[in-house]
Protein backbone atom coordinates (compact mmCIF):
# COMPACT_ATOMS: atom_id res chain seq x y z
CA UNK A 1 0.00 0.00 0.00
CA UNK A 2 1.56 3.14 -0.80
CA UNK A 3 0.06 7.15 -0.42
CA UNK A 4 0.62 9.01 -3.66
CA UNK A 5 1.22 12.58 -3.89
CA UNK A 6 -2.26 14.09 -5.91
CA UNK A 7 -1.41 16.71 -8.43
CA UNK A 8 -1.45 20.27 -7.94
CA UNK A 9 -4.67 21.22 -9.50
CA UNK A 10 -2.96 24.73 -11.20
CA UNK A 11 0.20 25.94 -12.04
CA UNK A 12 3.01 26.71 -9.34
CA UNK A 13 2.58 30.12 -10.25
CA UNK A 14 -0.91 30.10 -10.29
CA UNK A 15 -1.74 31.72 -7.15
CA UNK A 16 0.50 35.09 -7.56
CA UNK A 17 0.06 37.40 -6.61
CA UNK A 18 -1.85 36.05 -3.58
CA UNK A 19 0.57 33.30 -3.35
CA UNK A 20 4.14 33.65 -4.31
CA UNK A 21 5.82 30.87 -7.42
CA UNK A 22 8.44 29.64 -4.46
CA UNK A 23 5.78 29.56 -1.96
CA UNK A 24 3.69 26.75 -3.47
CA UNK A 25 7.00 25.07 -5.01
CA UNK A 26 8.34 24.86 -1.46
CA UNK A 27 4.75 23.87 -0.07
CA UNK A 28 4.06 21.79 -2.21
CA UNK A 29 7.21 19.90 -2.88
CA UNK A 30 9.43 20.58 0.22
CA UNK A 31 6.33 19.80 2.58
CA UNK A 32 3.49 18.34 1.17
CA UNK A 33 5.31 15.86 -0.39
CA UNK A 34 7.55 14.96 2.31
CA UNK A 35 4.69 14.23 4.44
CA UNK A 36 4.14 11.66 1.79
CA UNK A 37 7.41 10.60 1.79
CA UNK A 38 7.58 10.04 5.29
CA UNK A 39 3.96 8.27 5.61
CA UNK A 40 4.94 5.31 2.84
CA UNK A 41 7.74 4.63 5.01
CA UNK A 42 5.61 4.36 8.04
CA UNK A 43 3.62 2.11 5.99
CA UNK A 44 6.16 -0.02 5.03
CA UNK A 45 6.55 -0.63 8.17
CA UNK A 46 3.05 -2.67 8.41
CA UNK A 47 4.13 -5.16 5.77
CA UNK A 48 4.64 -8.40 7.53
CA UNK A 49 7.23 -8.51 9.42
CA UNK A 50 7.16 -4.59 9.73
CA UNK A 51 7.41 -2.85 12.82
CA UNK A 52 5.04 -0.18 13.14
CA UNK A 53 2.49 1.55 15.46
CA UNK A 54 -0.52 0.51 12.49
CA UNK A 55 0.73 -3.08 11.83
CA UNK A 56 -2.84 -3.67 11.69
CA UNK A 57 -3.44 -1.78 8.51
CA UNK A 58 -4.90 -2.78 5.45
CA UNK A 59 -4.39 -2.42 1.95
CA UNK A 60 -7.63 -1.38 1.22
CA UNK A 61 -8.04 1.35 3.91
CA UNK A 62 -8.14 4.96 2.74
CA UNK A 63 -5.85 7.74 4.17
CA UNK A 64 -9.36 9.06 5.95
CA UNK A 65 -9.48 5.47 7.98
CA UNK A 66 -5.73 5.58 8.61
CA UNK A 67 -6.76 9.34 9.74
CA UNK A 68 -9.46 7.72 12.09
CA UNK A 69 -7.30 4.52 12.84
CA UNK A 70 -4.30 5.74 13.93
CA UNK A 71 -2.98 8.00 16.31
CA UNK A 72 0.78 10.15 17.10
CA UNK A 73 3.37 9.92 14.20
CA UNK A 74 0.95 8.04 11.90
CA UNK A 75 -2.00 10.23 12.41
CA UNK A 76 -0.34 13.67 11.84
CA UNK A 77 1.54 12.60 8.39
CA UNK A 78 -1.48 11.35 7.31
CA UNK A 79 -3.80 14.30 8.23
CA UNK A 80 -1.17 16.81 7.10
CA UNK A 81 -1.30 15.24 3.55
CA UNK A 82 -5.27 15.03 3.35
CA UNK A 83 -4.95 18.79 4.85
CA UNK A 84 -2.86 20.22 2.37
CA UNK A 85 -4.25 18.16 -1.12
CA UNK A 86 -7.53 19.51 0.38
CA UNK A 87 -5.95 23.17 0.68
CA UNK A 88 -5.03 23.36 -2.79
CA UNK A 89 -8.42 22.25 -3.92
CA UNK A 90 -9.92 24.90 -1.85
CA UNK A 91 -7.72 27.86 -4.24
CA UNK A 92 -8.53 29.00 -7.41
CA UNK A 93 -5.91 30.83 -9.37
CA UNK A 94 -8.72 33.60 -10.45
CA UNK A 95 -10.80 35.93 -8.17
CA UNK A 96 -14.45 35.64 -7.67
CA UNK A 97 -15.99 31.88 -7.45
CA UNK A 98 -19.36 32.28 -6.87
CA UNK A 99 -20.82 31.17 -4.14
CA UNK A 100 -24.04 28.26 -4.64
CA UNK A 101 -27.16 29.67 -3.44
CA UNK A 102 -27.50 27.10 -1.39
CA UNK A 103 -24.07 27.74 0.64
CA UNK A 104 -25.40 31.33 0.50
CA UNK A 105 -28.70 30.72 2.55
CA UNK A 106 -26.95 28.94 5.48
CA UNK A 107 -24.33 31.12 5.66
CA UNK A 108 -27.11 33.99 5.61
CA UNK A 109 -28.69 32.45 8.09
CA UNK A 110 -26.29 30.98 10.62
CA UNK A 111 -23.26 33.51 9.80
CA UNK A 112 -25.18 36.41 9.89
CA UNK A 113 -24.37 36.63 5.90
CA UNK A 114 -21.02 36.58 4.28
CA UNK A 115 -19.93 39.54 5.38
CA UNK A 116 -19.61 38.86 9.22
CA UNK A 117 -19.03 35.39 8.01
CA UNK A 118 -15.82 36.86 6.40
CA UNK A 119 -14.95 38.87 9.64
CA UNK A 120 -15.09 35.67 11.82
CA UNK A 121 -13.32 33.47 9.88
CA UNK A 122 -10.52 35.96 9.90
CA UNK A 123 -10.32 36.56 13.43
CA UNK A 124 -10.70 32.85 14.08
CA UNK A 125 -7.21 32.46 11.67
CA UNK A 126 -5.47 35.18 12.64
CA UNK A 127 -5.96 34.03 16.22
CA UNK A 128 -3.99 30.61 15.56
CA UNK A 129 -1.36 30.36 18.42
CA UNK A 130 1.28 28.07 16.62
CA UNK A 131 1.12 26.23 13.80
CA UNK A 132 -2.25 24.97 13.00
CA UNK A 133 -5.47 25.42 10.26
CA UNK A 134 -8.73 27.05 10.05
CA UNK A 135 -11.78 25.63 9.06
CA UNK A 136 -15.30 26.10 7.80
CA UNK A 137 -17.05 22.77 8.82
CA UNK A 138 -20.29 21.46 9.08
CA UNK A 139 -21.38 19.42 12.29
CA UNK A 140 -23.23 16.23 12.70
CA UNK A 141 -26.34 18.67 12.57
CA UNK A 142 -25.35 19.94 9.40
CA UNK A 143 -24.39 23.07 10.74
CA UNK A 144 -21.68 25.60 9.58
CA UNK A 145 -18.72 26.18 12.03
CA UNK A 146 -15.51 27.87 12.28
CA UNK A 147 -12.67 26.50 13.84
CA UNK A 148 -9.04 26.27 14.22
CA UNK A 149 -6.91 22.88 14.64
CA UNK A 150 -3.36 22.46 15.73
CA UNK A 151 -0.58 21.21 13.87
CA UNK A 152 -1.93 18.67 11.46
CA UNK A 153 -5.19 18.00 13.26
CA UNK A 154 -7.76 17.44 11.10
CA UNK A 155 -11.40 17.90 11.83
CA UNK A 156 -12.61 14.53 10.34
CA UNK A 157 -11.39 12.86 14.05
CA UNK A 158 -13.89 14.81 15.74
CA UNK A 159 -17.29 13.76 13.18
CA UNK A 160 -16.91 17.20 11.46
CA UNK A 161 -16.77 17.63 7.90
CA UNK A 162 -14.42 19.73 6.13
CA UNK A 163 -15.65 22.66 3.50
CA UNK A 164 -12.80 24.73 3.62
CA UNK A 165 -8.98 24.85 4.92
CA UNK A 166 -7.02 27.69 5.38
CA UNK A 167 -3.17 26.62 6.37
CA UNK A 168 -1.76 29.15 8.92
CA UNK A 169 1.22 26.84 9.26
CA UNK A 170 4.24 30.21 8.65
CA UNK A 171 5.31 27.75 5.63
CA UNK A 172 2.36 28.75 4.27
CA UNK A 173 2.94 32.98 3.70
CA UNK A 174 6.14 33.76 5.54
CA UNK A 175 8.17 34.26 1.95
CA UNK A 176 5.34 36.35 0.87
CA UNK A 177 4.15 37.99 4.10
CA UNK A 178 6.35 37.39 6.75
CA UNK A 179 4.43 37.47 10.19
CA UNK A 180 1.23 39.40 8.42
CA UNK A 181 -0.61 36.31 8.49
CA UNK A 182 -3.53 39.12 7.83
CA UNK A 183 -2.30 40.19 4.69
CA UNK A 184 -1.90 36.85 3.59
CA UNK A 185 -5.72 36.16 4.90
CA UNK A 186 -6.77 39.42 3.21
CA UNK A 187 -5.36 38.53 -0.67
CA UNK A 188 -5.89 34.18 -0.13
CA UNK A 189 -9.81 35.13 0.97
CA UNK A 190 -10.42 36.77 -2.94
CA UNK A 191 -9.07 33.55 -4.25
CA UNK A 192 -10.86 30.86 -2.67
CA UNK A 193 -12.52 28.32 -5.25
CA UNK A 194 -16.14 28.76 -3.46
CA UNK A 195 -17.62 26.37 -6.17
CA UNK A 196 -15.65 23.44 -4.25
CA UNK A 197 -16.78 24.94 -0.95
CA UNK A 198 -20.17 24.77 -1.76
CA UNK A 199 -20.09 21.05 -3.40
CA UNK A 200 -18.47 20.09 -0.28
CA UNK A 201 -21.34 21.60 1.52
CA UNK A 202 -24.00 19.96 -0.32
CA UNK A 203 -22.53 16.51 -1.24
CA UNK A 204 -23.40 14.20 1.65
CA UNK A 205 -19.67 13.25 3.27
CA UNK A 206 -19.79 9.91 2.85
CA UNK A 207 -20.41 10.20 -1.12
CA UNK A 208 -17.77 13.17 -1.65
CA UNK A 209 -14.85 10.54 -0.32
CA UNK A 210 -15.57 8.69 -2.80
CA UNK A 211 -16.96 10.07 -5.58
CA UNK A 212 -15.22 13.86 -5.33
CA UNK A 213 -12.91 14.05 -2.07
CA UNK A 214 -10.83 16.99 -4.44
CA UNK A 215 -10.56 14.71 -7.12
CA UNK A 216 -7.98 12.68 -5.99
CA UNK A 217 -7.88 13.21 -2.35
CA UNK A 218 -7.32 9.80 -1.77
CA UNK A 219 -5.31 8.02 -4.22
CA UNK A 220 -3.79 4.63 -3.07
CA UNK A 221 -1.85 2.76 -5.40
CA UNK A 222 0.03 -0.51 -4.98
FE1 LIG B 1 1.27 23.63 4.89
Amino acid sequence: MKIELQSLPYKEDALKPAISERTVHIHYHGHHQSYVEKLNKELEKTRPGGNSEMNSVSASESLEEIILQSVGHVYNLAAQIWNHSFYWECLSPYEGSPVSDTLSRAIDNEMGGMELFHRQFIETASSTFGSGWTWLVKDENGSLQIINTHDGDNPLSNNLHPLLAIDMWEHAFYLDYQTQDTEYLSRIWKQIRWEFVSQNYETPFSDRLQTNAGKNLVRMVG
